[in-house]
This record gives structure tokens, sequence and C-alpha cells, in this order.
């Protein structure tokens, strides 16, 4: 089935080195996805089409496993990818707190793009630095010990320096 998506139209021929190292059946679908992530950033609709296409799955199926695992984006991420870090050590100390006010500050909520296509917040599990906890990375950087305040800081920071730059 063709896809009449009316979003921008991807390589999908980048799509070719997967279906021949992967064997097009549907068992493979979720490595075939998450090889399709890495190489777009997030599933496009055409992208979700071909694969049940070469798959022999229907599409609301793959659209199924895509939206059930939280691993999945369906829309691009932001030129900057903050992850807050909810695991045990960040939440008792305050990661909640720390989250929320980032999400405030940006307006959007987790899982979500600020319009202006700059940050996108996802709240992830253990970061691997919970000495520092609260910790959130940001581009594979993390700042550490925040607070609402300091967190919303660092974002202002980036925001500066995206402004001077433009
Ligand atoms: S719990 Fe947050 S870095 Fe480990």
């Amino acid at each position: 089935m063709s896809c009449n998506c009316k979003g921008p139209k991807s390589d999908l021929t980048l799509l070719n080195n997967i279906f021949e190292e992967i064997s097009c059946v549907p068992e493979n679908l979720i490595t075939v996805l998450q090889k399709a992530q890495e190489i777009y950033g997030y599933l496009p609709e055409d992208v979700i089409y071909h694969v049940a296409d070469v798959l022999g799955a229907k599409p609301a199926e793959v659209m199924g496993v895509a939206t059930f695992y939280s691993q999945f984006r369906l829309s691009p991420i932001g030129k900057y990818l903050i992850m807050s870090c909810q695991g045990t050590a960040c939440h008792v100390n305050g990661s909640k707190r720390v989250s929320e006010a980032v999400a405030d500050y940006l307006g959007i909520k987790h899982g979500e793009t600020t319009a202006d296509g700059l940050f996108t917040l996802e709240n992830v599990a253990c970061l691997g630095c919970c000495s520092l906890a609260p910790v959130i990375m940001i581009n594979g950087e993390a700042y550490g010990n925040l607070t609402p305040e300091s967190a919303v800081e660092v974002l202002k920071t980036i925001k500066e320096k995206e402004n001077g730059e433009k």
C-alpha cells in the first residue's frame, strides 16, 4: 500500500542497506524500526508505510508497534535533545521538579519539540551518572546537581547562544 502522507518525502533508498542485512519478515519489525530511526532520527510516516510494504505487514500494525514502544519517535527531534533523568537517584533528589521547570520554561510536554525546532524534551531512565543527581543530559553533555532554577539557566544560556549566532 502506498503512502498518501502529507509530510516531507523521505529518501527511502536509505533503507535499502537495512533490508539487505535483515530478512524482510514481520518478526524483524522492531529491529527494522530501530535501524530506520537511527537513519532518520525518527520514524516518518512514509517510512512506516514503506517498512510495512517490504515486511508484508499492515501499516496500522507497524504504526501500532511504533506508538507502543517509547523508544520510537514519530516526529523529528529538535537541535537539542534534553534527556531528563527520572531514575531512582535523580527521583529522590528532585528530578520531577527539575523536569517540570524545564517543560514549563520551554512550553512543551515530555516527548514534544518546541515550535522553533530547538529543543526536544524526553524523560529517560538512569543516565549512569547518579552521583550528580538530579541530572539532565543535553546532546550527550551531562548537567548535574540541578535545581529547577539552574536547569532553566542552562537552557537560557543555550538560547542566548543560538540567538547570538543568528
Ligand atoms: S538515576 Fe539519574 S543518573 Fe542515575
